[in-house]
């Protein structure tokens, strides 16, 4: 019995004896030095912040972690060394010694204050962890820059938006727990195939498990207020020397309110209110191509049309498949829009007039904005070099006197190309199709091409020019009054 001797009696020696190993005394260096190290930097998390977002991940997310892996290994070293001295011959009557509870023994009174004490200490240190780890992964710089290369399509076009001040997780996640859970389990998901370069380029939309836009956009937008039509301004330039504009006006019938309200009509109101529902069946994946629309109207009235031409399923099987229309069936690129480059330059023209006066800008600038680059920052720098490298060759005259405006106009379609290619991700403005209107994507005529009518022939979904929109100007040379106004 001379080794049992070493098993000294008592709660507290049987924790020393357990204790006593080098499993659990790494285990309880790696906690404290993880417990240690999440305090500094919670401490200067508190003082200034962190610019970096890495260190974000490290400090809440890795070293949580550590400190947890280090906290399990204790109890195992001490399980570990517990069969240990039994294989070593330690009787089972002192193992089986259960510690006697009792407070008066001031021993024992010291140990459970502190394993409350250090108890209390770990849940607080965990829970606020996680709550900075949850905090960290909901900030616009996680998600933006976190996998670089993949967000940086998406980043960008953000950055530059209406929505720029709107977080990520506002659109893509929105309040209440379930989102919450699903979009962490989602991103398990991401993170693998971020980590093997397994993820598509460009990344697909529609995103199909999005949650309902109505639930997520109208935290701030109220549709029922959005009465009355918008007027937009479009100022295109051709590509002669002289970069020539042409405007055109028109009022686009927003609409809005409700029958509750009285005043109601136009798109929003054919399309989203509880007035109205609208279910629509796409015959692909990016839902572009429509085939069954089902209407149902405030009197219960249910219209279906269906593409001239095409056969269906029968009408179960199209029930079962429809999506009900909401926010993003138009609005799809609110906030991640790569717009088409021509327009995109029209809009540096616009702004800023005195590159009107470079010959031939606007043919020159989108023959190079558009031409294949093997890098978004190659792209960028090539653009800026090309614009200047043209004005330098082909009037060296402007050149001399005009450099900066020269210097300053090749960066802004440099720009443009930032915004709009990303080579790494195969992503460029081609690639996501924008629903709103119609010009360069089939948007709105998806449904309204006069195609798409009643079984009865008696509604078909209409395109004449006026019911969307009106013009105030075509094509006119001079901006009108109005426009004025606006610069
Ligand atoms: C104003 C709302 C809004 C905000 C804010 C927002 N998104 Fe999106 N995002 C969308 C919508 C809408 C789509 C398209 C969904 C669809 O078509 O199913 C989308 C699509 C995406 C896609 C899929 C690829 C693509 O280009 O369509 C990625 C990736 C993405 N967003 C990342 C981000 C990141 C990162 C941020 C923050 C930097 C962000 N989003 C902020 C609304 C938003
Ligand atoms: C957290 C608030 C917030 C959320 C969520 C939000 N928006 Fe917005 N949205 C705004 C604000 C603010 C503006 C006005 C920005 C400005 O004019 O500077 C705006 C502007 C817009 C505009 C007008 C853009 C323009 O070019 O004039 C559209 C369209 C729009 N939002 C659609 C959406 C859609 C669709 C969603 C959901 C996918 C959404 N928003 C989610 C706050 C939000
Ligand atoms: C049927 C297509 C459609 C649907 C569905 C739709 N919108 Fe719109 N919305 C438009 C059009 C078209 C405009 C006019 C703006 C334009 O063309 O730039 C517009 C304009 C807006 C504007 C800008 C208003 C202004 O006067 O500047 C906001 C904000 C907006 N929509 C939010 C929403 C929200 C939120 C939802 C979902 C609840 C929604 N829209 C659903 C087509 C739609
Ligand atoms: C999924 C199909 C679908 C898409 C996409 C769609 N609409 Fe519609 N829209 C309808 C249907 C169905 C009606 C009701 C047609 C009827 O009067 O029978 C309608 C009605 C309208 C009306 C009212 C017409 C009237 O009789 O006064 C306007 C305005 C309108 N849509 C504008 C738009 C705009 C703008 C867009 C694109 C931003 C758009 N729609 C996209 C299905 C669609
Ligand atoms: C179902 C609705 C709808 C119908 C029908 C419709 N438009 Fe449009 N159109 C739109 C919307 C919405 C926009 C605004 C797009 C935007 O905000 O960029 C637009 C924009 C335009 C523009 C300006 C685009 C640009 O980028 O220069 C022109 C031009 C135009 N429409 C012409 C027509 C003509 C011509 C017809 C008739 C053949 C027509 N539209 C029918 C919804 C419609």
């Amino acid at each position: 019995m001379a080794r049992s001797e070493k098993v000294r009696s008592g709660t507290l020696g049987r924790l020393f004896n357990y204790a006593n190993n080098g499993i659990t005394l790494t285990g309880i260096v790696i906690a404290t030095v993880a417990a240690l190290t999440i305090i500094i930097f919670m401490l200067a998390g508190l003082a200034g912040g962190f610019h970096n977002p890495y260190i974000g991940i490290f400090a809440f997310l890795v070293l949580p972690a550590v400190f947890v892996v280090g906290l399990l290994i204790i109890p195992v070293g001490m399980w570990r060394r517990r069969r240990q001295l039994i294989a070593e011959g330690t009787s089972e009557a002192d193992m089986a010694r259960y510690p006697r509870l009792d407070f008066n023994d001031p021993h024992l009174r010291r140990i459970g204050f502190t394993v409350l004490a250090l108890t209390a200490f770990n849940a607080i240190l965990l829970g606020s962890t996680s709550y900075l780890a949850v905090e960290e992964m909901d900030t616009v710089k996680f998600c933006g820059t976190t996998c670089h290369t993949v967000m940086q399509p998406e980043y960008t076009a953000y950055q530059e938006s209406p929505h720029s001040r709107v977080r990520c997780v506002q659109c893509h996640i929105g309040p209440g727990a379930s989102w919450f859970v699903r979009s962490k389990v989602d991103g398990l998901r991401q993170v693998w195939k971020t980590a093997w370069g397994t993820y598509d380029r460009p990344i697909e939309t529609p995103i199909h498990n999005l949650r309902p836009a109505r639930q997520t956009c109208e935290q701030c937008h109220w549709p029922i207020k959005h009465h009355g039509d918008k007027l937009k301004v479009f100022a295109r330039f051709s590509e002669d020397e002289a970069n020539t504009p042409s405007f055109t006006a028109m009022l686009i019938k927003t609409g809005g309110g409700s029958l509750d309200l009285g005043r109601h009509g136009g798109i929003h109101w054919w399309h989203i209110y509880s007035d109205n529902k609208i279910r629509y069946v796409a015959s692909d994946k990016r839902r572009q191509k429509i085939a069954w629309v089902e209407l149902t109207m405030p009197s219960g009235e249910v219209r279906r049309y269906s593409r001239k031409g095409t056969k269906l399923p029968p009408l179960d099987q199209l029930e079962a498949k429809a999506r009900v229309m909401d926010c993003i069936d138009c609005h799809n690129r609110p906030t991640h829009l790569f717009e088409n480059p021509d327009y995109a330059l029209d809009d540096v023209l616009m702004n800023h007039p005195e590159i009107q006066a470079l010959p031939y800008f606007k043919k020159v600038a989108l023959k190079i904005v558009t031409a294949d680059y093997p890098s978004h920052d190659g792209g960028v720098a090539s653009v800026q070099q090309g614009i200047v490298s043209y004005y330098k060759t082909q009037y060296p005259q402007m050149w001399a006197t005009k450099k900066d405006l020269i210097d300053r106009a090749a960066s802004w379609a440099a720009e443009v190309y930032g915004r709009t290619f990303f080579p790494e991700m195969k992503t460029d403005w081609k690639t996501h199709p924008n629903n709103i209107g119609h010009e360069d994507f089939p948007g709105c005529w998806r449904c309204h091409d006069d195609e798409m009518s009643t079984a009865d022939g008696r509604h078909t979904i209409p395109q004449d020019c006026d019911t969307c929109h009106v013009f105030l100007a075509e094509d006119s040379q001079t901006p009108p009054k109005f426009a004025q106004l606006m610069q």
